[in-house]
Protein backbone atom coordinates (compact mmCIF):
# COMPACT_ATOMS: atom_id res chain seq x y z
CA UNK A 1 0.00 0.00 0.00
CA UNK A 2 1.61 3.32 -0.38
CA UNK A 3 -0.06 6.78 1.46
CA UNK A 4 -3.18 6.98 -0.98
CA UNK A 5 -4.07 3.61 0.28
CA UNK A 6 -4.32 1.89 -2.51
CA UNK A 7 -1.46 -0.58 -4.23
CA UNK A 8 0.83 1.05 -6.08
CA UNK A 9 0.22 0.56 -10.01
CA UNK A 10 2.12 -2.02 -12.21
CA UNK A 11 3.43 -2.43 -15.91
CA UNK A 12 3.81 -5.64 -18.00
CA UNK A 13 6.10 -4.55 -21.31
CA UNK A 14 6.56 -6.35 -23.89
CA UNK A 15 9.48 -5.84 -26.94
CA UNK A 16 10.28 -7.64 -29.75
CA UNK A 17 12.35 -5.98 -32.45
CA UNK A 18 15.48 -4.35 -32.75
CA UNK A 19 18.08 -2.73 -30.40
CA UNK A 20 15.81 0.90 -31.07
CA UNK A 21 12.94 -0.93 -29.56
CA UNK A 22 14.86 -2.51 -26.51
CA UNK A 23 16.26 1.12 -25.97
CA UNK A 24 12.87 2.71 -25.82
CA UNK A 25 11.69 -0.07 -23.69
CA UNK A 26 14.04 0.90 -21.22
CA UNK A 27 13.24 4.45 -21.47
CA UNK A 28 9.80 3.58 -21.09
CA UNK A 29 10.35 1.46 -18.13
CA UNK A 30 12.16 4.30 -15.98
CA UNK A 31 9.59 6.57 -16.62
CA UNK A 32 7.06 4.14 -15.54
CA UNK A 33 9.32 3.64 -12.17
CA UNK A 34 9.83 7.45 -12.00
CA UNK A 35 5.43 7.73 -12.16
CA UNK A 36 5.59 4.99 -8.96
CA UNK A 37 4.62 1.76 -11.48
CA UNK A 38 6.43 -1.54 -10.35
CA UNK A 39 7.10 -4.15 -12.96
CA UNK A 40 3.87 -6.98 -13.12
CA UNK A 41 5.35 -10.59 -13.74
CA UNK A 42 2.33 -11.25 -16.59
CA UNK A 43 -0.08 -8.71 -18.50
CA UNK A 44 -2.94 -10.43 -16.77
CA UNK A 45 -1.54 -8.60 -13.66
CA UNK A 46 -0.83 -5.08 -14.82
CA UNK A 47 -2.50 -2.19 -15.03
CA UNK A 48 -0.43 -0.72 -18.02
CA UNK A 49 0.12 -3.12 -20.71
CA UNK A 50 2.58 -1.85 -23.50
CA UNK A 51 3.54 -3.71 -26.70
CA UNK A 52 6.95 -2.28 -27.97
CA UNK A 53 6.38 -4.17 -31.45
CA UNK A 54 8.15 -4.87 -34.97
CA UNK A 55 6.91 -5.27 -38.21
CA UNK A 56 10.32 -5.57 -40.19
CA UNK A 57 9.62 -8.93 -41.51
CA UNK A 58 5.99 -10.30 -42.11
CA UNK A 59 6.94 -13.00 -39.25
CA UNK A 60 7.21 -10.30 -36.62
CA UNK A 61 4.00 -8.41 -37.85
CA UNK A 62 2.33 -11.93 -37.08
CA UNK A 63 3.70 -12.17 -33.59
CA UNK A 64 2.27 -8.30 -32.94
CA UNK A 65 -1.04 -9.38 -34.22
CA UNK A 66 -1.46 -12.30 -32.30
CA UNK A 67 -0.48 -11.21 -29.16
CA UNK A 68 -2.86 -7.77 -29.81
CA UNK A 69 -5.59 -10.33 -30.21
CA UNK A 70 -5.13 -12.74 -27.17
CA UNK A 71 -5.17 -9.27 -25.62
CA UNK A 72 -9.10 -8.69 -26.53
CA UNK A 73 -10.42 -10.82 -23.61
CA UNK A 74 -8.27 -9.52 -20.99
CA UNK A 75 -9.37 -5.52 -21.54
CA UNK A 76 -13.42 -7.28 -22.19
CA UNK A 77 -12.64 -8.30 -18.44
CA UNK A 78 -11.13 -5.47 -17.24
CA UNK A 79 -11.64 -2.77 -18.67
CA UNK A 80 -9.96 -0.35 -16.43
CA UNK A 81 -6.61 -1.96 -17.33
CA UNK A 82 -4.73 0.38 -19.99
CA UNK A 83 -3.72 -1.28 -23.02
CA UNK A 84 -0.94 0.87 -25.21
CA UNK A 85 0.91 -0.07 -29.03
CA UNK A 86 4.48 1.32 -29.57
CA UNK A 87 6.75 0.89 -32.44
CA UNK A 88 6.78 -0.11 -36.13
CA UNK A 89 3.32 -1.81 -36.03
CA UNK A 90 1.63 2.21 -35.69
CA UNK A 91 1.74 3.23 -38.97
CA UNK A 92 -1.82 4.61 -40.05
CA UNK A 93 -3.55 5.29 -36.69
CA UNK A 94 -7.16 5.94 -37.51
CA UNK A 95 -7.08 2.61 -39.55
CA UNK A 96 -5.50 0.76 -36.17
CA UNK A 97 -8.38 2.74 -34.01
CA UNK A 98 -11.00 1.23 -36.20
CA UNK A 99 -9.54 -2.04 -36.39
CA UNK A 100 -8.25 -2.69 -32.32
CA UNK A 101 -10.72 -0.27 -31.05
CA UNK A 102 -9.96 -1.97 -27.16
CA UNK A 103 -6.38 -0.36 -27.62
CA UNK A 104 -5.97 2.80 -25.65
CA UNK A 105 -3.46 3.95 -27.35
CA UNK A 106 -1.56 3.95 -30.44
CA UNK A 107 1.88 5.84 -29.82
CA UNK A 108 4.41 6.47 -32.97
CA UNK A 109 7.49 4.60 -32.75
CA UNK A 110 9.86 5.80 -30.35
CA UNK A 111 7.27 8.01 -28.68
CA UNK A 112 8.11 7.20 -24.65
CA UNK A 113 6.44 10.92 -23.63
CA UNK A 114 2.51 9.37 -25.15
CA UNK A 115 2.95 6.43 -23.28
CA UNK A 116 3.93 8.14 -19.75
CA UNK A 117 0.81 10.58 -20.76
CA UNK A 118 -1.30 8.18 -20.45
CA UNK A 119 0.07 6.23 -17.68
CA UNK A 120 0.01 9.14 -15.67
CA UNK A 121 -4.01 9.36 -15.65
CA UNK A 122 -5.54 9.08 -12.32
CA UNK A 123 -7.48 5.68 -12.19
CA UNK A 124 -9.96 4.48 -9.00
CA UNK A 125 -8.20 1.39 -8.20
CA UNK A 126 -4.92 2.44 -7.58
CA UNK A 127 -2.86 5.34 -7.81
CA UNK A 128 0.79 6.47 -7.95
CA UNK A 129 3.43 7.39 -5.90
CA UNK A 130 6.33 9.02 -8.08
CA UNK A 131 9.80 8.08 -7.43
CA UNK A 132 13.49 8.98 -8.04
CA UNK A 133 14.84 5.91 -6.98
CA UNK A 134 15.20 4.04 -10.61
CA UNK A 135 16.77 0.23 -10.59
CA UNK A 136 20.49 0.10 -11.72
CA UNK A 137 21.51 0.14 -15.31
CA UNK A 138 22.30 -2.96 -17.57
CA UNK A 139 25.72 -3.28 -17.76
CA UNK A 140 25.82 -2.66 -20.99
CA UNK A 141 23.44 -0.38 -22.45
CA UNK A 142 21.49 1.44 -25.37
CA UNK A 143 21.22 5.27 -26.11
CA UNK A 144 19.68 6.30 -28.94
CA UNK A 145 21.49 8.91 -31.30
CA UNK A 146 19.16 9.39 -33.83
CA UNK A 147 15.78 8.06 -35.29
CA UNK A 148 13.71 7.94 -38.53
CA UNK A 149 16.45 7.42 -41.40
CA UNK A 150 16.42 9.05 -45.15
CA UNK A 151 17.42 6.28 -47.15
CA UNK A 152 15.44 4.82 -49.74
CA UNK A 153 15.74 1.15 -49.32
CA UNK A 154 13.00 -0.11 -51.20
CA UNK A 155 12.49 -3.39 -49.43
CA UNK A 156 11.97 -1.01 -46.03
CA UNK A 157 9.51 -0.49 -44.00
CA UNK A 158 11.25 1.26 -40.77
CA UNK A 159 12.29 4.30 -42.92
CA UNK A 160 8.13 4.61 -43.68
CA UNK A 161 7.41 4.06 -40.05
CA UNK A 162 9.48 6.16 -38.27
CA UNK A 163 10.07 8.95 -40.97
CA UNK A 164 13.11 11.22 -41.52
CA UNK A 165 16.19 11.30 -40.03
CA UNK A 166 15.54 12.99 -36.41
CA UNK A 167 19.74 13.42 -34.47
CA UNK A 168 19.58 14.29 -31.05
CA UNK A 169 21.74 16.90 -29.97
CA UNK A 170 25.21 15.97 -28.36
CA UNK A 171 24.48 17.20 -24.86
CA UNK A 172 21.32 15.36 -24.89
CA UNK A 173 23.41 11.98 -26.03
CA UNK A 174 25.76 12.55 -23.33
CA UNK A 175 24.13 13.18 -20.37
CA UNK A 176 22.00 10.00 -20.94
CA UNK A 177 25.29 8.12 -21.47
CA UNK A 178 26.29 9.44 -18.28
CA UNK A 179 23.12 9.08 -15.96
CA UNK A 180 23.34 5.64 -17.49
CA UNK A 181 26.76 5.03 -16.02
CA UNK A 182 25.89 6.54 -13.12
CA UNK A 183 23.84 3.68 -12.53
CA UNK A 184 26.20 0.70 -13.35
CA UNK A 185 26.56 0.56 -17.29
CA UNK A 186 30.13 0.43 -18.68
CA UNK A 187 29.39 0.69 -22.44
CA UNK A 188 27.09 2.26 -24.35
CA UNK A 189 26.05 1.04 -27.67
CA UNK A 190 25.07 4.64 -29.74
CA UNK A 191 22.11 3.56 -31.66
CA UNK A 192 20.64 4.54 -35.00
CA UNK A 193 18.68 3.17 -38.20
CA UNK A 194 21.85 4.57 -40.05
CA UNK A 195 24.22 6.00 -37.45
CA UNK A 196 26.90 7.09 -39.58
CA UNK A 197 24.66 9.79 -41.06
CA UNK A 198 23.71 11.25 -37.64
CA UNK A 199 23.59 15.20 -37.39
CA UNK A 200 23.22 15.79 -41.09
CA UNK A 201 19.92 17.61 -40.02
CA UNK A 202 21.33 19.58 -37.01
CA UNK A 203 22.76 22.74 -36.97
CA UNK A 204 26.27 22.91 -37.73
CA UNK A 205 25.97 19.47 -38.80
CA UNK A 206 28.13 17.69 -35.91
CA UNK A 207 29.11 13.85 -37.05
CA UNK A 208 29.01 10.74 -35.24
CA UNK A 209 32.66 11.09 -35.10
CA UNK A 210 31.89 14.11 -32.16
CA UNK A 211 29.77 12.09 -30.64
CA UNK A 212 32.39 9.27 -30.03
CA UNK A 213 34.54 12.44 -28.99
CA UNK A 214 32.12 13.61 -26.30
CA UNK A 215 30.67 10.33 -24.83
CA UNK A 216 34.54 9.26 -24.91
CA UNK A 217 35.37 12.02 -21.70
CA UNK A 218 32.63 10.32 -19.31
CA UNK A 219 34.50 8.85 -16.46
CA UNK A 220 33.27 5.25 -15.44
CA UNK A 221 32.56 4.65 -18.90
CA UNK A 222 34.95 1.99 -20.57
CA UNK A 223 33.24 0.07 -24.14
CA UNK A 224 31.32 2.34 -26.57
CA UNK A 225 29.89 0.61 -29.87
CA UNK A 226 27.42 2.18 -32.50
CA UNK A 227 24.90 0.87 -34.90
CA UNK A 228 24.19 0.86 -37.69
CA UNK A 229 25.91 1.29 -40.16
CA UNK A 230 25.38 2.42 -43.65
CA UNK A 231 28.00 1.62 -46.43
CA UNK A 232 27.12 4.62 -48.55
CA UNK A 233 27.64 7.09 -45.52
CA UNK A 234 30.84 5.60 -43.63
CA UNK A 235 33.24 9.02 -43.58
CA UNK A 236 37.15 8.41 -43.45
CA UNK A 237 37.16 10.61 -40.07
CA UNK A 238 34.39 8.07 -38.46
CA UNK A 239 37.18 5.32 -39.55
CA UNK A 240 39.93 7.50 -37.56
CA UNK A 241 38.44 8.02 -34.67
CA UNK A 242 37.26 4.35 -34.35
CA UNK A 243 40.84 4.04 -34.75
CA UNK A 244 41.98 6.66 -32.54
CA UNK A 245 39.60 6.54 -29.37
CA UNK A 246 41.01 3.70 -26.58
CA UNK A 247 37.13 3.21 -25.60
CA UNK A 248 35.43 2.83 -29.04
CA UNK A 249 35.02 -1.26 -29.62
CA UNK A 250 36.97 -2.84 -32.63
CA UNK A 251 33.53 -4.22 -33.84
CA UNK A 252 31.68 -2.46 -36.84
CA UNK A 253 28.05 -3.63 -38.17
CA UNK A 254 28.05 -3.00 -41.42
CA UNK A 255 24.91 -4.42 -43.58
CA UNK A 256 26.16 -5.67 -47.33
CA UNK A 257 22.55 -6.59 -48.17
CA UNK A 258 23.36 -8.32 -51.49
CA UNK A 259 26.91 -8.98 -53.62
CA UNK A 260 25.22 -8.71 -56.41
CA UNK A 261 25.58 -4.92 -58.15
CA UNK A 262 21.72 -5.18 -59.91
CA UNK A 263 19.67 -6.25 -56.76
CA UNK A 264 21.81 -3.76 -55.09
CA UNK A 265 20.99 -1.25 -57.30
CA UNK A 266 17.73 -2.29 -57.19
CA UNK A 267 17.53 -2.20 -53.11
CA UNK A 268 18.47 1.15 -53.65
CA UNK A 269 21.72 0.68 -51.87
CA UNK A 270 23.57 3.37 -53.26
CA UNK A 271 26.84 1.50 -53.74
CA UNK A 272 27.87 -1.30 -55.47
CA UNK A 273 30.30 -4.23 -54.40
CA UNK A 274 33.42 -2.72 -55.40
CA UNK A 275 32.60 0.21 -53.37
CA UNK A 276 31.80 -2.36 -50.16
CA UNK A 277 34.65 -4.23 -50.54
CA UNK A 278 37.18 -1.14 -50.73
CA UNK A 279 35.19 0.36 -47.40
CA UNK A 280 36.20 -3.11 -45.99
CA UNK A 281 39.55 -3.07 -46.82
CA UNK A 282 39.81 0.56 -45.72
CA UNK A 283 38.58 -0.61 -42.40
CA UNK A 284 40.40 -3.35 -41.69
CA UNK A 285 43.59 -1.41 -42.67
CA UNK A 286 43.27 1.52 -40.08
CA UNK A 287 40.98 -0.98 -37.11
CA UNK A 288 43.24 -4.03 -36.92
CA UNK A 289 41.72 -6.90 -35.55
CA UNK A 290 37.98 -5.47 -36.26
CA UNK A 291 35.36 -7.65 -36.13
CA UNK A 292 33.15 -6.83 -38.97
CA UNK A 293 29.06 -8.31 -39.11
CA UNK A 294 26.76 -7.62 -41.75
CA UNK A 295 23.00 -7.90 -42.51
CA UNK A 296 21.97 -9.84 -45.72
CA UNK A 297 18.84 -10.38 -47.48
CA UNK A 298 18.51 -13.13 -49.72
CA UNK A 299 15.46 -14.26 -52.25
CA UNK A 300 14.83 -10.62 -52.59
CA UNK A 301 12.25 -9.65 -56.42
CA UNK A 302 13.93 -11.58 -58.77
CA UNK A 303 16.74 -12.54 -57.43
CA UNK A 304 18.56 -15.38 -59.57
CA UNK A 305 20.65 -18.17 -58.67
CA UNK A 306 23.58 -16.16 -60.02
CA UNK A 307 22.32 -13.44 -58.00
CA UNK A 308 22.68 -15.14 -54.65
CA UNK A 309 25.51 -16.81 -55.99
CA UNK A 310 27.49 -13.46 -56.18
CA UNK A 311 26.34 -12.61 -52.59
CA UNK A 312 27.54 -16.41 -51.07
CA UNK A 313 30.98 -15.91 -53.23
CA UNK A 314 31.21 -12.02 -51.25
CA UNK A 315 30.57 -13.76 -48.07
CA UNK A 316 33.27 -16.37 -48.20
CA UNK A 317 35.81 -13.52 -49.57
CA UNK A 318 35.14 -11.16 -46.87
CA UNK A 319 35.07 -13.33 -43.87
CA UNK A 320 32.35 -11.82 -41.72
CA UNK A 321 32.74 -12.14 -37.99
CA UNK A 322 28.79 -12.37 -37.80
CA UNK A 323 26.00 -12.30 -40.50
CA UNK A 324 22.54 -11.95 -39.87
CA UNK A 325 20.77 -13.23 -42.86
CA UNK A 326 16.92 -12.75 -43.21
CA UNK A 327 14.46 -14.54 -46.07
CA UNK A 328 13.24 -11.27 -47.99
CA UNK A 329 9.57 -10.17 -46.84
CA UNK A 330 7.19 -8.68 -49.09
CA UNK A 331 6.11 -5.30 -46.98
CA UNK A 332 2.94 -3.73 -47.94
CA UNK A 333 3.95 0.06 -48.79
CA UNK A 334 7.30 -0.03 -49.70
CA UNK A 335 8.39 0.37 -53.44
CA UNK A 336 9.38 -3.20 -53.75
CA UNK A 337 5.96 -4.46 -52.75
CA UNK A 338 4.92 -3.08 -56.47
CA UNK A 339 7.73 -6.02 -57.43
CA UNK A 340 6.85 -9.58 -58.35
CA UNK A 341 7.80 -11.52 -54.89
CA UNK A 342 8.85 -14.34 -56.86
CA UNK A 343 11.57 -16.27 -55.50
CA UNK A 344 9.17 -19.29 -53.88
CA UNK A 345 9.44 -19.36 -49.90
CA UNK A 346 11.14 -22.69 -50.09
CA UNK A 347 14.54 -21.47 -52.06
CA UNK A 348 14.58 -18.43 -50.34
CA UNK A 349 15.19 -20.78 -47.49
CA UNK A 350 17.35 -22.83 -49.18
CA UNK A 351 19.18 -19.56 -49.79
CA UNK A 352 19.17 -18.89 -46.10
CA UNK A 353 19.94 -22.05 -45.17
CA UNK A 354 23.20 -21.99 -47.20
CA UNK A 355 24.17 -18.89 -45.53
CA UNK A 356 23.84 -19.68 -42.51
CA UNK A 357 25.78 -23.06 -43.18
CA UNK A 358 28.23 -20.99 -44.48
CA UNK A 359 28.76 -18.47 -41.79
CA UNK A 360 28.94 -21.58 -39.17
CA UNK A 361 31.90 -22.51 -41.01
CA UNK A 362 33.65 -19.21 -41.79
CA UNK A 363 32.58 -17.63 -37.58
CA UNK A 364 34.14 -21.32 -36.06
CA UNK A 365 37.46 -20.47 -37.88
CA UNK A 366 37.90 -17.20 -37.25
CA UNK A 367 36.81 -18.03 -33.42
CA UNK A 368 39.21 -20.75 -33.26
CA UNK A 369 41.90 -18.71 -33.79
CA UNK A 370 41.59 -17.22 -30.15
CA UNK A 371 41.94 -20.76 -28.54
CA UNK A 372 44.31 -20.42 -26.07
CA UNK A 373 44.79 -17.12 -26.23
CA UNK A 374 43.77 -14.34 -23.26
CA UNK A 375 40.94 -11.93 -23.99
CA UNK A 376 39.38 -9.08 -22.09
CA UNK A 377 35.43 -9.56 -20.98
CA UNK A 378 32.98 -7.18 -19.90
CA UNK A 379 30.86 -9.74 -17.40
CA UNK A 380 27.00 -8.59 -18.23
CA UNK A 381 25.21 -11.39 -16.05
CA UNK A 382 25.15 -14.74 -14.90
CA UNK A 383 23.74 -17.46 -17.17
CA UNK A 384 22.22 -21.05 -16.29
CA UNK A 385 25.39 -20.89 -13.61
CA UNK A 386 28.02 -19.14 -15.89
CA UNK A 387 29.43 -15.74 -16.25
CA UNK A 388 28.44 -13.97 -19.34
CA UNK A 389 30.26 -11.25 -21.48
CA UNK A 390 31.85 -9.58 -24.36
CA UNK A 391 35.25 -9.52 -25.83
CA UNK A 392 35.75 -5.90 -27.69
CA UNK A 393 34.91 -7.54 -30.91
CA UNK A 394 31.35 -8.27 -29.47
CA UNK A 395 32.05 -12.13 -29.12
CA UNK A 396 30.44 -14.07 -26.21
CA UNK A 397 32.67 -15.55 -23.85
CA UNK A 398 31.21 -17.74 -20.80
CA UNK A 399 33.26 -18.76 -17.71
CA UNK A 400 32.39 -20.19 -14.37
CA UNK A 401 33.63 -18.51 -11.06
CA UNK A 402 32.66 -18.17 -7.27
CA UNK A 403 33.23 -14.40 -7.42
CA UNK A 404 30.47 -11.49 -8.22
CA UNK A 405 32.06 -10.59 -11.91
CA UNK A 406 28.70 -8.41 -12.82
CA UNK A 407 30.03 -5.20 -14.28
CA UNK A 408 33.81 -6.13 -13.95
CA UNK A 409 36.44 -6.42 -17.00
CA UNK A 410 37.31 -10.02 -17.10
CA UNK A 411 40.82 -11.19 -18.52
CA UNK A 412 39.68 -14.80 -19.73
CA UNK A 413 41.59 -17.53 -20.96
CA UNK A 414 39.66 -19.28 -23.72
CA UNK A 415 39.53 -23.24 -23.43
CA UNK A 416 36.75 -23.59 -25.74
CA UNK A 417 35.44 -22.19 -29.04
CA UNK A 418 32.42 -22.26 -31.34
CA UNK A 419 30.97 -20.25 -34.39
CA UNK A 420 28.14 -17.97 -32.20
CA UNK A 421 30.51 -18.39 -28.34
CA UNK A 422 33.04 -19.40 -26.61
CA UNK A 423 34.06 -21.06 -23.30
CA UNK A 424 37.16 -20.12 -21.32
CA UNK A 425 38.68 -19.65 -17.39
CA UNK A 426 39.53 -16.52 -15.76
CA UNK A 427 43.09 -15.25 -15.10
CA UNK A 428 41.95 -11.92 -13.13
CA UNK A 429 40.74 -8.63 -13.68
CA UNK A 430 42.17 -6.90 -16.68
CA UNK A 431 43.41 -3.22 -16.97
CA UNK A 432 40.57 -0.69 -17.25
CA UNK A 433 40.84 2.37 -20.03
CA UNK A 434 39.04 5.22 -18.58
CA UNK A 435 40.93 8.05 -20.27
N1 LIG B 1 19.94 0.59 -41.36
C1 LIG B 1 20.29 -0.71 -41.71
C2 LIG B 1 20.88 -0.80 -43.12
O1 LIG B 1 21.64 0.05 -43.51
O2 LIG B 1 20.63 -1.73 -43.83
C3 LIG B 1 19.24 -1.74 -41.46
C4 LIG B 1 17.94 -1.43 -40.84
S1 LIG B 1 16.72 -2.68 -41.11
C5 LIG B 1 15.48 -2.09 -40.17
C6 LIG B 1 17.34 -4.10 -40.26
C7 LIG B 1 17.52 -5.31 -41.13
O3 LIG B 1 16.29 -5.95 -41.39
C8 LIG B 1 18.07 -5.00 -42.50
O4 LIG B 1 19.45 -4.89 -42.48
C9 LIG B 1 17.59 -6.11 -43.37
O5 LIG B 1 18.56 -7.11 -43.51
C10 LIG B 1 16.37 -6.62 -42.63
N2 LIG B 1 15.17 -6.29 -43.42
C11 LIG B 1 14.64 -5.07 -43.62
N3 LIG B 1 13.56 -5.15 -44.43
C12 LIG B 1 13.42 -6.46 -44.75
C13 LIG B 1 12.51 -7.17 -45.57
N4 LIG B 1 11.53 -6.56 -46.21
N5 LIG B 1 12.67 -8.51 -45.68
C14 LIG B 1 13.66 -9.15 -45.03
N6 LIG B 1 14.55 -8.52 -44.25
C15 LIG B 1 14.45 -7.18 -44.11
FE1 LIG C 1 15.71 0.92 -43.91
FE2 LIG C 1 17.67 1.32 -45.60
FE3 LIG C 1 17.15 3.11 -43.74
S1 LIG C 1 17.22 -0.59 -44.56
S2 LIG C 1 16.23 1.96 -42.05
S3 LIG C 1 15.83 2.59 -45.42
S4 LIG C 1 19.19 2.46 -44.49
Amino acid sequence: MNQCGSPPRTYYLWTIGCQMNEADSRRLADGLIALGYGPAPRAEQADLVVLNTCVVRQSAEDKVIGRLSSLKGLKRRRPDLLLAVMGCFVGDIPRLQQQYPYVDLFAAPSDVDAVLALASQPTSRSCNQPTTQLPGSPVAAYVPISTGCDHRCTYCIVRLRRGPQRSRPIDEIVAEARALVDRGAREITLLGQNVDAYGRDLPGQPTLADVLQAVHQIEGLWRIRFLTSHPADMSEELIEAVASLPKVCEHIELPVQSGDDEILRRMGRRYNVAQYRDLVTRIRAAIPHTALATDVIVGFCGESEAQFQNTYRLLEELRFDMVHVAAYSLRPGTPAARWPDDVPAAEKERRRQAVDDLQQRVAGEINARLLGQRVEVLVEDLHKGKWRGRTRTNKLVFFADDADWRGKLALVEITWTGPWSMLGQVRGEAEVTDS
